[in-house]
């Protein structure tokens, strides 16, 4: 039998838990190392993770990318880290696999697919929004041709901190230490929504108008909508916040539309939110409701609806009175809709491809391909131009590294926020303030 795959993975913080979910029982890999800068961090998560004491922790990267053990490199650490670590990984002939967004620049990006392309080793973006199997599901109708040609792609985000539900024993959903990379300029553009969430969205919207054989619109120009919200005094948000994706055809695009409202009761084991996507053919409609949290669980009547899909086509072959020719909605609400089931299946793809010594499939939309992962990034880039331009129109074209344009707007943490503690007593103090 082929021994598994060796699998180190470097950085051990927030994601780490979720990402990690895949290689539990897998019968292809197996983590084998961690790495933290932090190394007591990476200690907890070994035990946390429930991984045994012969994975290997270490606080140094070359001592991790000089373990023969280590086939594949996970990189989950701030964007702005992943492009040396990447290049290393490939130049110490790892496999690479790294967190979205996968880079602050294309320059960056490049040199991470030139390298492990020069190494001979593979490489992909972490995007696990593509593999939540109810958007799997939704591929698989578009791939079908059940609504006919996709012309429209509206992702809504409702956000909350006032979530039911706790991730790691966080009320926060983060510690104070991922919170302050995330609204730094340097490490995430100061826009923890439209960059660092975002590129989950620009790939969905990318993905269903463009990656799907039959469907092959590219977003060409981005307009970025915002206004920015002071969060618990701490943090400056870059939502309430529309994004219109626009592609060389008038009746072809998408948008995403994002705000919170700071007491919605929100059901989410993750992070503070839900989304509900909705995708318009020439010859019909899905909807699908439920994917980081789960807005309507619990709800008396049901809701909008369980989540899963639900989809209405011509093809769809109902006779329901008065409009016996028009078609019926159908719903397939079978499949697992918790968000965790998306890292499972992101992480276990990869290793399974892996194993067979292949590479995936060209025409499945899941994956996210190195040509897709930079047309991905690029709109991430050209919606930050945007936003300092007050949702001017950026096409992708003039994107040529990164968005261009130096802003010192915003002084997104107070001096007083040294420690979680201090963020938790914030949050209770302003949840007083607002009675
Ligand atoms: N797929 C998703 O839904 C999702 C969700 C959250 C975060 N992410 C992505 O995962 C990445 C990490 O995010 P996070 O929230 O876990 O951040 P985090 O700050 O909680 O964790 C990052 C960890 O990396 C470590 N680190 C930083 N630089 C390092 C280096 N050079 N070598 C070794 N360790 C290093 C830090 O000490 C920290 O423990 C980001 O790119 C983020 O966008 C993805």
């Amino acid at each position: 039998m082929p021994r598994k795959i060796g699998v180190g993975i470097v950085g051990t913080g927030n994601i780490a838990l979720l990402h990690t979910l895949g290689y539990k029982d897998c019968p292809e890999a197996r983590i084998v190392a961690l790495c933290d800068l932090n190394r007591g961090r990476a200690e907890s998560f070994r035990a946390e993770a429930g991984l045994p004491a012969s994975v290997e922790v270490y606080d140094s990267i070359n001592k991790l990318y000089s373990n023969d053990k280590v086939d594949l490199v996970e990189i989950l650490t701030p964007h702005a880290s992943h492009a040396p670590l990447a290049v290393a990984a490939a130049e110490a002939g790892k496999h690479v696999s790294v967190q979205k967004p996968p880079a602050m620049t294309l320059s960056s990006y490049d040199h991470m697919v030139n390298a492990a392309h020069k190494a001979g080793v593979r490489f992909r973006v972490y995007e696990n929004f593509r593999y939540h199997p109810p958007y799997a599901r939704a591929f698989q109708l578009v791939r079908d041709g059940v609504i006919g040609r996709v012309e429209v792609v509206n992702v809504r985000m409702f956000g909350s901190v006032n979530c039911v539900g706790e991730y790691r024993g966080s009320k926060l959903r983060f510690p104070l230490h991922t919170l302050l990379w995330k609204i730094k300029e340097s490490q995430n553009y100061k826009a923890p929504t439209l960059f660092d969430d975002g590129y989950h969205k620009h790939s969905i919207v990318q993905g269903f108008l463009g990656d799907v054989p039959g469907n092959e619109a590219r977003v060409t120009a981005v307009r970025a909508w915002c206004r920015w919200q002071r969060l618990y005094k701490l943090v400056q948000l870059d939502s309430p916040s529309v994004i219109i994706y626009e592609t060389a055809k008038a009746n072809l695009y998408g948008t995403w539309n994002a705000n919170v409202v700071k007491n919605l009761p929100m059901h989410s084991n993750y992070f503070g939110c839900d989304e509900t996507l909705e995708i318009t053919g020439s010859d019909g409609i899905i909807y699908a409701p439920g994917c980081t949290g789960n807005l309507f669980v619990g709800c008396e009547c049901g809701g909008p609806g369980k989540p899963g899909v639900y989809w209405f086509s011509k093809e769809a072959g109902g006779h329901a009175p008065p409009f016996p020719a028009a078609g019926t909605w159908k719903s397939d609400t079978s499949m697992p809709t918790d968000w965790s089931q998306s890292f499972i299946d992101c992480t276990r793809h990869l290793a399974s491809v892996l194993a067979r010594d292949e590479w995936f499939d060209d025409r499945d939309p899941r994956p996210i391909h190195a040509e897709q992962g930079r047309q991905i990034l690029k709109i991430n880039i050209a919606i930050i131009r945007s936003l300092r331009n007050d949702g001017a129109k950026a096409t992708l074209a003039s994107i040529i590294d990164g968005p261009g344009v130096d802003d010192n707007e915003g002084v997104n943490v107070q001096d007083e926020a040294k420690d979680d503690s201090n963020v938790q007593d914030a949050i209770v103090q302003d949840d007083k303030n607002a009675g």
